[in-house]
């Protein structure tokens, strides 16, 4: 049976990152479950169907491919917020959580990332992780990866918007964000993105042993 490591938290908490590489070390497939919701809001966006049609949302999310999902294209602010909206609608939840699941059986290996792997996707993930870090560090990180790419930005505009979107991720009714009971929470605060994978990677090997 395919292993899968799930990993959550909120927005702007270094999981891609250190999801990426933790796949990379363990030769696993990798998913970022966020790349879903944002591809199924930026298909709706792009035929100017409505954010607020529970149906059509569905069908859109039914017809998403999860191969060649690319976040460089579904990054816009925009697609953000709109995948957030899309986010509360339990039968857009219902398909994109089949297609995740899918995934997650593929051989040797999974890694997932997003907000309810360990909770709603794949409760019997082999090792669960709660990855977070404060919103203020969040922002900062956020607002330091646009400039380093020569954008221009606005710390205090992004800091409401990361406290925004954990008040929607964490308020829905369906699959709010919350470390599942059998998680490791890890906080990266004051982490460097080696340092967390190095921290990661120990819970990982530990786990990993007792299976
Ligand atoms: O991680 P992200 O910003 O790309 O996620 C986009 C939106 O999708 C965000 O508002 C939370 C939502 N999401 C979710 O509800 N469940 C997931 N497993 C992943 C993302």
């Amino acid at each position: 049976m395919a292993l899968v490591i799930a990993i959550d938290g909120p927005a702007a908490a270094g999981k891609g990152t250190l999801s990426r590489r933790i796949a990379e070390e363990y030769g696993f497939h990798h998913l970022d479950t966020g790349l879903t919701y944002r591809a199924t809001a930026k298909a709706l966006l792009d035929a100017r169907l409505p954010l607020d049609d529970e149906e059509v949302a569905e069908k859109t999310a039914r017809e998403v491919e999860l191969a060649g999902l690319d976040r460089s294209v579904l990054s816009a602010h925009e697609i953000g917020e709109a995948a957030s909206k899309i986010a509360v609608m339990p039968a857009v939840r219902r398909a994109l959580v089949e297609a995740q699941r899918a995934f997650s059986r593929k051989e040797p290996g999974t890694v997932l990332d997003g907000r309810d792997i360990g909770t709603v996707v794949c409760p019997d993930a082999a090792v669960k992780l709660y990855v977070t870090a404060s919103p203020e560090v969040r922002a900062r990180r956020r607002y330091d990866e646009i400039v380093a790419g020569g954008g221009s930005a606005d710390y205090d505009a992004i800091f409401e918007d990361v406290k925004r979107r954990d008040e929607r991720d964490m308020g829905r009714t369906d699959s709010p964000l919350r470390p599942a009971e059998d998680a490791h929470l890890l906080d990266t605060s004051e982490m460097s993105i080696e340092a967390a994978f190095q921290a990661a990677k120990m819970l990982i090997d530990a786990a990993l042993k007792e299976n």
